[in-house]
């Protein structure tokens, strides 16, 4: 049984006062065993509130982003081990803005997952073709490559150790999300690929769609047999819009 989970990446979004004001609403919508895993994403600056207020509640958090060094001189950014040591459960791994934006390569972010699971987070890791690699027929190609370089030296011996994000670059932000035949397909290819990979462990892995989800549309995913959630950037803002979007997983 794979417990659905949806998560709100809120980007560069949100001061202190409304992120407070975010989750007190979310947790007077959430019921104490929502049955669907609920993680939000904060920006670095608000993760201490985020353990502050969602300590001892149904609703877990973790950081959109994080170096997998554990300490030094690397100015500006905040360590994989420095995010767990605040109680954050999962780290957002090669979000497409990180890979396009930011320049962050397979490598980067393989070792990023590893650093993540060594520090006992559990990573969500991201991948996704671009508009062009999926018109050119290129869709699997490209995902498989992400996934290869990211989880090479990876062993999984337990399917709640990995998260995986399937999100197209062109879905992204856009208002267009995926049609839902096609996120099934590449999410059934995804966990194919993990079976294969890591045997049992693998095949339960759990396997996410963003790119656009919003209240109108999270039933056309959330109820496909390979998508076990999702990864809601713009939508995920408002908790009730996030709340509504978290219940359809529910079926
Ligand atoms: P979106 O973002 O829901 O705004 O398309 C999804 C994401 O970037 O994870």
């Amino acid at each position: 049984m794979r417990v659905p989970i949806v998560a709100a990446n809120w980007k560069m979004h949100k001061t202190a006062k409304e992120a407070v004001d975010y989750f007190r609403r979310l947790l007077e919508l959430v019921p104490g065993r929502p049955g669907v895993e609920l993680v939000i994403f904060p920006p670095a600056t608000l993760l201490f509130l985020a353990q502050k207020h969602l300590e001892g509640s149904p609703i877990v958090w973790g950081a959109q982003n994080a170096y997998p060094e554990p300490a030094g001189a690397f100015t500006g950014e905040v360590s994989v081990v420095q995010v767990a040591d605040l109680g954050a459960r999962y780290l957002i791994c090669g979000h497409s803005e990180r890979r396009h934006i930011f320049g962050e390569d397979d490598e980067l972010i393989g070792r990023k997952v590893r650093a993540a699971m060594e520090a006992g987070l559990v990573p969500i890791l991201c991948v996704g073709e671009l508009l062009e690699d999926r018109q050119a027929g290129r869709a699997w190609e490209v995902v498989e490559r992400q996934l290869s370089t990211a989880l090479a030296e990876v062993s999984l011996t337990a399917p709640e150790r990995l998260v995986i994000a399937y999100e197209p670059v062109w879905a992204i932000g856009t208002g267009v999300p995926a049609r839902p035949e096609d996120a099934q397909e590449m999410a059934a290819a995804i966990r194919g690929w993990l079976a294969e990979k890591f045997g049992k462990a693998g095949s339960s892995v759990r396997i996410q769609y963003g790119g656009s989800v919003k209240p109108e549309n999270a039933r056309d995913f959330l109820t496909l047999p390979d998508i076990d959630g999702a990864l809601v950037g713009g939508a995920s803002l408002d908790p009730d819009k996030f709340w509504t979007i978290a219940q359809a997983a529910l079926g």
